[in-house]
């Protein structure tokens, strides 16, 4: 059952200099649920991820995560929401020069008090919810395209977040790295962990989302139900997938 809003994105605009990128965006998350943003790209998807956890500052408008207004936050208080809320980045962000073992360990390190004893046992224990026992010696170049971002998910995981946001996660994995990173986010979400998701895959999408909104020209232009959504604008859907430019900016279409 999904629960009260965890996030809450109210009349919001971002720019990047004069140009505007976001335009009045107002959507909630609810906690457990995941929602999936789909748009074309340069649409401003990784910026919105981005203004959740404070890494950019929007022009106006309010982000709300637990109630509490991120717009405002310090970079001391911006910490603490970042523990709340990982970031998987796209590829994965794994120390080049660390191996598997250092890079789980480096959030609890940082920010935990924990003795090495427990944060060793942490780490196997996270490695191995994500398939991923016996790898704790390798470096990142020592795995797959599919390891690296399970590692870096399962990093994400160290500090047991509420929220995750995955951006495009499962881009260029072939269909069996995809359908295990798949299993790996559903097993995160049967857990109760709330998440945003970006992608272009929608068979992703379709598996995994509670909501999907729709993105164009920096405006939301359909959020639903992924029933809803493939039901009642089909044909957006159809138009951002053959590609067309600005085809999910028509007003809805019913049939
Ligand atoms: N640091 C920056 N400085 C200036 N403009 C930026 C910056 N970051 C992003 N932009 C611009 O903002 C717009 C949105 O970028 P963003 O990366 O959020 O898009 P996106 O939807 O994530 O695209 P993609 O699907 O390709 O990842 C783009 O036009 C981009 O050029
Ligand atoms: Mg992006």
């Amino acid at each position: 059952m999904l629960g009260t809003n965890l996030i809450e994105i109210k009349n919001f605009h971002v720019s990047y200099g004069k140009k505007l990128v976001l335009k009045n965006l107002s959507f909630h998350v609810k906690a457990k649920e995941c929602l999936t943003l789909l748009g074309e790209s340069g649409v401003g998807k990784t910026t919105l991820l981005r203004c959740i956890i404070g890494l950019k500052r929007p022009t106006n408008g309010e982000i709300f995560v637990e109630g509490e207004n991120v717009v405002e936050m310090d970079e001391e208080k911006l910490l603490a929401v970042r523990k709340k809320v990982a970031y998987a980045f796209q590829n994965g962000a794994l120390f080049d020069s660390m191996t598997v073992f250092e890079n789980l360990a480096l959030p609890l390190t940082e920010h935990t008090q924990l003795s090495f004893q427990t944060i060793k046992k942490r780490v196997k224990k996270e490695l191995e919810e994500f398939d991923l026992q016996g790898t704790e010696k390798l470096y990142p170049s020592e795995l797959s395209g599919g390891m690296k971002k399970r590692v870096g998910i399962a990093r994400c995981m160290m500090l047991k977040p509420k929220v995750i946001l995955y951006d495009e996660p499962t881009v260029s994995l072939d269909p069996y790295n995809t359908a295990n990173l798949v299993k790996t986010m559903l097993k995160l979400k049967k857990k109760g962990t709330t998440s945003i998701l970006v992608t272009h895959n929608m068979s992703v999408a379709m598996q995994i989302s509670d909501r999907i909104a729709l993105l164009s020209e920096g405006k939301i232009v359909a959020i639903g139900t992924p029933e809803t959504i493939e039901k009642d604008y089909n044909v957006l859907l159809k138009n951002f997938m053959k590609g067309i430019k600005g085809g999910l900016s028509y007003e809805k279409i019913s049939h």
